[in-house]
């Protein structure tokens, strides 16, 4: 019996987010810094001796997670057993989510980006990590960046990385919604609102970021897609105004969210920033985090 893998993968926030027109092929091209941050899903792959690709869920929204087949994490590992002629490999994936469904935290592309690997190294497929990076991309827009880590520029859809090499570390507050958003209708709505502008990331959220300077950054956090979740779901103005109110030194929706993302000066201000948000009606659930950290890794 081959002993099971687990995997941890992180969550990730967009510190800068540059949105183009829609391109003609439904995408839209982006210039973004993606960093990961320390709210994790977990990954257990177990080898399945009759060939099935199966998934079972716990843990934050798993009661909201799409059905077997429309399962990114199932599509991955197919995928990978595709690519590599082994149709008869099987496997029982085990989700144990902290990262909410619909969030705008790249949750269902990290759990993708976590079965490939898991699956990699329970099968025995020794793949490149650049072909792993390849096949992600294949998947999803997000489901790259998951693998790396850390900061990266993202450009294309999102897929295209380069690593950032940035100093500091950052104290987050996450407010979770109390429903989530679908990424497709965040974008159509961003170019129903004629939203679309460039794609070049400003020198000076660069400079912030590679400075590792929260002070700097808080101001400056940026997400073309914001305007957007707002206008679908006005209320998350209300949550936004709230933690910048409890002392945050900025405040964003997180991708097409609809969390909000809040950047503290230090962790007893995250504290305070937390408490206040916690009472916030149009707030489910407050998480903190930091950032940026650590891509797929396999648990011992
Ligand atoms: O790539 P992914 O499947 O995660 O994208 C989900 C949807 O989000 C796409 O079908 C598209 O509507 C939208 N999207 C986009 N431009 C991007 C990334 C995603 O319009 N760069």
């Amino acid at each position: 019996m081959v002993e099971p893998v687990r995997v941890r993968v992180p969550a990730k926030i967009n510190l800068a987010l540059c949105v183009g027109p829609e391109r003609g092929d439904g995408y839209h091209n982006l210039g973004t810094i993606f960093h990961a941050i320390s709210l994790v899903d977990e990954i257990r792959a177990q080898s399945e001796a009759t060939g099935q690709v199966t998934v079972r869920v716990k843990g934050e929204g798993a009661h909201q997670m799409p059905e077997e087949n429309a399962n990114l994490a199932v599509r991955a590992a197919k995928l990978l057993r595709q690519v590599h002629g082994h149709q008869g490999l099987g496997v029982e994936l085990k989700i144990t989510k902290q990262i909410p469904v619909a969030g705008g935290l790249a949750g269902g592309s990290a759990d993708a980006a976590g079965a490939l690997l898991a699956c990699s190294v329970l099968w025995d497929l020794d793949t490149a990590p650049e072909d792993l990076r390849l096949l992600a991309a294949e998947l999803g827009s997000d489901v790259a960046f998951p693998l790396i880590g850390g900061n990266a520029v993202g450009t294309g859809r999102g897929e295209q990385l380069m690593p950032m090499l940035a100093r500091g570390c950052y104290h987050w507050v996450l407010a979770f919604a109390h429903q989530g958003l679908s990424t497709p209708a965040v974008f159509r709505r961003f170019d129903e609102l004629g939203l679309g502008g460039g794609t070049e990331l400003p020198d000076r959220v660069v400079e912030a970021v590679s400075a590792g300077d929260a002070a700097r950054l808080g101001p400056l956090l940026r997400n073309d897609l914001q305007d957007a979740a707002l206008d679908l779901r006005p209320e998350l103005g209300d949550t936004l105004e709230r933690g910048l109110r409890a002392g945050a030194l900025g405040g964003i929706v997180s991708g097409s969210g609809p969390t909000c993302a809040f950047l503290a000066a230090s962790e007893s201000e995250a504290m305070d920033v937390a408490a206040v948000l916690s009472k916030a009606p149009t707030v489910r659930m407050v998480r903190r985090a930091m950032g940026p950290a650590p891509g797929a890794r396999l648990l011992g």
